[in-house]
């Protein structure tokens, strides 16, 4: 059964399985244990630093900024150095307890995903960024979160996000017709004890760059920026400002 909804119960299930698991391979597929610890937090620093040159010579040191699905605070704590407060949520209350217990200090404020709708008054942050979250999600939560995220950006607010991008025919086809994963990789998956409720919480979804500029134009977006990166460049962050 595919989770139909980003604030269904299912995907927090899964999510914080895998906090308990092992959060650092969760998070970041190339990292293991606690042994992975310095390399996890390499990760963030380098990731943070990607996030930050979108910003370059601007002052955001007095900017209200919120991660969307900010896990174990991997970014925020990199970040803390740049900007002034940073509210992360997530829809794993394993993630969030993890993360409070890793960042302490008044600049960080963590909080739980509770019915898809964010606990944040309108038009109250200058920044929300993402990443490595939206490709786990249904497209349909994703499009449902939107106006979400609109609502708390203040009119000239920003939002970064990072998506996969359907970087050959496949996933073209992929990204087109709604098909989440063609490969025989993933119909074992489905089939092994894992179970395909696992796999509809971490599968990967691609988004072509008119569904994109779709989704933003319908909640009131203009997309500013558009970057490739990462080795295969199936990575893209996309930059949109709230009108
Ligand atoms: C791969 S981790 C990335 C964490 C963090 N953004 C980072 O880069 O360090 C994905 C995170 O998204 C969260 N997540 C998954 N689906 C979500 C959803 N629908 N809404 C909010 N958070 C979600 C997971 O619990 C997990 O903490």
């Amino acid at each position: 059964m595919a989770n139909k909804d980003h604030q269904t119960g299912s995907a927090r299930k899964d999510w914080n399985l895998r906090a308990r698991e092992d959060f650092r391979n969760a998070i970041m597929s190339t990292v293991k244990g606690e042994k992975g610890e310095e390399e996890f937090r390499r990760t963030g620093v380098e990731d943070a630093k990607v996030i930050a040159s979108f910003f370059k010579g601007r002052n955001m040191s007095d900017w209200r900024v919120l991660e969307y699905g900010c896990g174990v605070g991997r970014l925020m704590e990199p970040l803390s150095r740049q900007f002034g407060k940073i509210h992360g949520i997530d829809i794993s209350d394993e993630m969030v307890k993890l993360g409070r217990q890793r960042l302490k200090g008044s600049q960080f404020s963590f909080h739980v995903l509770e019915n898809g709708s964010l606990p944040f008054s309108d038009s109250c942050f200058d920044l929300v960024y993402s990443m490595h979250v939206f490709q786990h999600m249904p497209k349909s939560s994703f499009r449902r979160l939107m106006p979400e995220i609109a609502r708390v950006l203040k009119p000239g607010g920003l939002f970064l996000f990072h998506i996969m991008y359907p970087y050959t025919l496949r996933r073209k086809l992929q990204a087109v017709f709604g098909v989440d994963q063609l490969s025989f990789r993933h119909f074992i998956s489905v089939i092994s004890e894992k179970g395909q409720k696992r796999v509809e919480t971490y599968r990967r979804r691609y988004y072509t760059h008119g569904q994109i500029e779709q989704i933003l134009d319908h909640n009131g977006m203009r997309l500013v920026n558009r970057v490739r990166l990462a080795p295969k460049k199936r990575y893209l962050w996309n930059l949109a400002e709230r009108a």
